[in-house]
């Protein structure tokens, strides 16, 4: 398992360019088994979480080439129907591939995600919606079996007691496309990447109305065609490099990211004394000697998002004062506050509430990466951090982030990917 090496104390400088995002890429993928006809894929990330959803894509009869950032999709033998154990326990997002497999091939049987480091993980809204739509589900062995005869058309309530569910949101409108009539989704994921997924269903034949906000609207089609289509920038991967250049006081031009999808967090630095703008499309952070610190809360879109929760908390450890940090999405997602408390960080975890007292001085350690988003954390405290840190079990950092020692070395950052 790699490792990463970092140096702390560089100040970071110059041109970033952020890929495209991992949690539009991969729905779209799957919403690529809808058609028989080829999908072209553009700015898609390389990830490996990618590339467990390509091979899944494989394993169900479709041919995928990757040349660069574009992927190929071209679905021709739809006989296969089953999602494998060993490909959705690496990734959940491969449970996305239900609603499609659903509506195109009227059954699949899709692995049960389980949990990860982050929660529970249920499933139970993907299935009220599925089954609203008309399908037969049940749950056997760790899978779920579903079937359909046909999907009809449905008013369906998402929210559940955490609000609005992204991949549920994903696996019920690719289902809704192909049903007949008229679908409504209450209580949708906002997310941008649910719109993004929505215009490329769009863009293939769907009629889809109200992507982004809380109420979908979907007139089902009898089929869908192939298209061409370029994925949106990672907000979170954009979030990343701003809260990098707020730690390291570097000037860093951030390139591609799209501050619109960023509002929460734009506006929560404004209250820490960091400023970000857009001059030219690209993204500078400009700040203070100090930073104040404040609190926080995760939600869903347009709220603060969840994958920001751990960075933000590596950038409060360095402010003036106590913040407070809720997570209201996964409540136990604070995998990160140990390890940053060995680094130096003075963090105390109260159930969903983390307390950070702020004013640390961060020295390097050896610390343990565990979900995508804290590894990034550890990352960030690294570049600070006096000497040197050692994060272990980068891959976690690998399924969502494209290269990101090589984009921080191009910055001015001393850091280094060791194989183990
Ligand atoms: C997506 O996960 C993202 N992953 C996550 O990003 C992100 O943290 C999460 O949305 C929240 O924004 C992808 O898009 C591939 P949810 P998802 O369903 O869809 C509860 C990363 O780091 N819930 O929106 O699995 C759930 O427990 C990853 O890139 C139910 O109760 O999340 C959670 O508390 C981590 N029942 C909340 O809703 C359900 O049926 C939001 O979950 C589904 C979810």
């Amino acid at each position: 398992m790699d490792k990463f090496i970092i140096e702390g104390g560089r100040e970071l400088n110059g041109v970033v360019e952020i890929s495209g995002a991992k949690n539009a890429a991969l729905p779209l993928l799957a919403a690529t088994l809808l058609t028989t006809e080829p999908c072209t894929l553009r700015n898609v990330p390389d990830l490996r979480d990618i590339r467990t959803m390509t091979a899944l894509l494989g394993e169900l009869g479709a041919q995928v080439e990757r040349s660069g950032t574009e992927v190929r999709c071209h679905t021709q033998n739809e006989s296969l129907s089953e999602a494998p154990y060993d490909l959705v326990r690496q990734m959940r997002a491969s449970f996305c591939v239900l609603g499609p497999l659903l509506a195109r091939r009227g059954k699949a049987r899709v692995s049960l995600p389980g949990g990860c480091v982050i929660g529970l993980r249920p499933i139970d809204l993907h299935i009220k919606g599925l089954r609203a739509l008309g399908a037969e589900i049940k749950i056997e062995h760790g899978y779920i079996l579903a079937e359909t005869k046909g999907l009809r058309g449905a008013d369906i309530y998402l929210g559940g007691a955490f609000g609005s569910t992204v991949t549920g949101t994903a696996n019920v409108l690719m289902a809704a496309v192909l049903a007949e009539g008229i679908t409504t989704i209450e209580n949708a994921a906002c997310e941008p990447e649910i719109a993004d997924l929505a215009a490329f269903l769009n863009a293939m034949g769907a009629k889809i109305s109200g992507a982004g906000t809380p109420t979908l609207v979907i007139e089902g089609v009898k089929s869908l065609g192939g298209c061409d289509y370029e994925v949106v920038p990672d907000r979170i991967e954009a979030g990343t490099f701003i809260l990098a250049a707020l730690m390291t006081r570097g000037d860093i031009a951030i390139k591609g990211a799209r501050l619109g999808h960023l509002r929460a967090m734009v506006d929560k630095l404004a209250e820490i004394g960091a400023h970000v703008c857009e001059d030219d499309g690209l993204v500078r952070v400009r700040r203070g000697e100090r930073l104040a610190a404040t609190d926080a809360t995760t939600l869903p879109y347009p709220g603060f998002p969840t994958d920001l929760q751990a960075q933000l908390m590596a950038a409060l450890s360095l402010a003036d004062g106590i913040s407070v940090v809720t997570e209201k999405i996964y409540p136990d997602r604070f995998m990160h506050v140990a390890e940053l408390n060995r680094m130096g960080a003075q963090i105390r975890k109260e159930g969903p509430t983390a307390i950070i007292m702020g004013q640390s001085e961060l020295s390097g350690a050896q610390v343990m990466a565990s979900d995508l988003r804290a590894s990034a954390a550890l990352v960030l405290a690294g570049l600070v951090a006096k000497g040197s840190t050692e994060i272990l079990r980068v891959y976690h950092i690998d399924r969502g982030y494209d290269g990101i020692e090589k984009k921080l070395r191009a910055l001015g950052a001393v850091i280094e990917r060791v194989k183990e």
